[in-house]
């Protein structure tokens, strides 16, 4: 039988203990320790037959980096036009906060309107390719949609939990792409406990945050389109919105597979995870200089895709920190907020709360002298701010109320 998967993918890798296996059988995590497995290629054989000069054959969207994703060439994946986004400069904003360049990964044109489409659409792609049929996951609600929608366009059967305070744009998609759902009381942590219940394994693939090989897959070509977008020479600094860590962790994947294929210099982006106050594990973590982040207790925040209090790929999230001289930091909600009408007044960007977290970030480094003025800064808006209405009306509110007081 041909391969769904393409020559230069060597094997799976786990990242804390190294075993190794194929991808002839679907897989989940390492079998010997539990830890998320890792995709590896045969970089040097795609460095031959892959320049960089010639990625603009291949459309638009993230396809266009297929060389170096799981799939053979033969293999149709189902596609719903993910990736592809703007990086947008802010020019108003790098101004004021006094950087050489600003710019914000525009993630809300995706499916489904966040840039969890890049991971589920591999990953259902991954499911396809295994000729799986059922997938499940617990989500704070954009990646339950993603998972959805790509799982409707490929026939495939899908559970999602989610907690019970998910905002209802959420739900309501879940339900028009006909996911089976159940709302959970509690977090991402206590839906992800339930899931193990009422969607076992073989029926259900679990394709919970690095549970699975592929979404890491598709994260990576965040890092992939910022290199190219700026013209293959990468930003000083990444601001990234961290809850499960998928996009951190696979930009800096992307980082040291382009370096292998010659695409990009020595020196990597310091790459910032940024948390909310109320659920910080991997700045607590960062700052006691340990390896593992510990649950975070009574998680609360209006930012719910950061609302993740025990991240299950702790030591690939730290390790992304730590290799790139990056750092972690949290924000408050307040300023959360705050930074979201700035967003908007100033720079017409109607972003997700998550996204106006690295704003809120930003700012504190630079206020620190941690963050210097000469940096070329990438922030990210990770979803569409018209999935939490009732977080812009708490927003704006504030902008109100600071306006009568003045
Ligand atoms: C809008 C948004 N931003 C950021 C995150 C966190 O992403 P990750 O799990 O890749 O760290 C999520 C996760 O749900 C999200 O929905
Ligand atoms: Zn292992």
């Amino acid at each position: 039988m041909v391969s769904a998967f393409q020559p230069a993918l060597s094997h799976l890798e786990c990242f804390d203990c190294g075993a190794s296996c194929d991808v002839s059988v679907p897989r989940s995590v390492c079998l010997a320790c539990g830890r998320p497995l890792v995709v590896r290629y045969d970089l040097a054989r795609i460095r031959a037959s892959l320049p960089r000069e010639t990625l603009g054959r291949f459309g638009t969207d993230l396809w266009r980096y297929r060389a170096l994703l799981p799939f053979a060439s033969s293999f149709a994946p189902v596609r719903l036009g993910e990736g592809g986004t703007p990086l947008l400069p802010l020019a108003r904003l790098a101004l004021a906060l006094d950087v050489a360049e600003l710019w914000m990964k525009e993630e809300s044109p995706n499916p489904t309107q966040s840039f969890k489409a890049r991971g589920l659409a591999l990953a259902v792609n991954g499911a396809k390719a295994w000729g799986l049929t059922g997938i499940a996951l617990p989500s704070a609600g954009n990646a339950g949609s993603a998972a959805a929608a790509y799982a409707a366009a490929a026939g495939i059967a899908c559970r999602v939990t989610i907690p019970d305070d998910t905002p209802e744009a959420f739900a309501l998609e879940l339900e028009a792409f006909g996911a089976e759902v159940r709302r959970v009381p509690g977090t991402i942590a206590d839906c992800g406990r339930e899931l193990g219940a009422w969607a076992p394994s073989p029926r259900w693939w679990n394709v919970a945050t690095f549970k699975e090989p592929f979404r890491l897959e598709g994260k990576k070509t965040l890092g992939y389109e910022i290199a190219e977008q700026l013209g293959w020479r990468l930003p000083d600094a990444i601001f990234y919105p961290t809850g499960g860590g998928t996009g951190l962790v696979g930009m800096a994947k992307a980082f040291r597979e382009m370096q292998e294929l010659g695409w990009v210099g020595e020196r990597l982006p310091r790459l910032v995870a940024v948390q909310v106050t109320g659920c910080a594990p991997i700045v607590r973590a960062f700052e006691r200089g340990a390896s593992r982040a510990e649950p975070w207790a009574d998680a609360v925040t209006l930012a719910s895709g950061l609302r993740v209090p025990s991240p299950f790929a702790d030591t690939l999230i730290l390790d992304a920190i730590r290799s790139t001289h990056g750092t972690a930091v949290a924000v408050s909600e307040e300023d959360m907020l705050d930074a979201m009408v700035e967003l908007s007044a100033s720079e017409g960007c109607l972003v997700c709360p998550e996204g106006a977290a690295t704003l809120a970030a930003l700012r504190q480094l630079r206020t620190s002298g941690e963050i210097a003025a000469d940096t070329r800064v990438v922030l990210y808006d990770t979803g569409s701010g018209l999935k939490y209405p009732e977080v812009w009306r708490a927003a704006l509110a504030r902008r109100q109320s600071a306006q009568v007081d003045a």
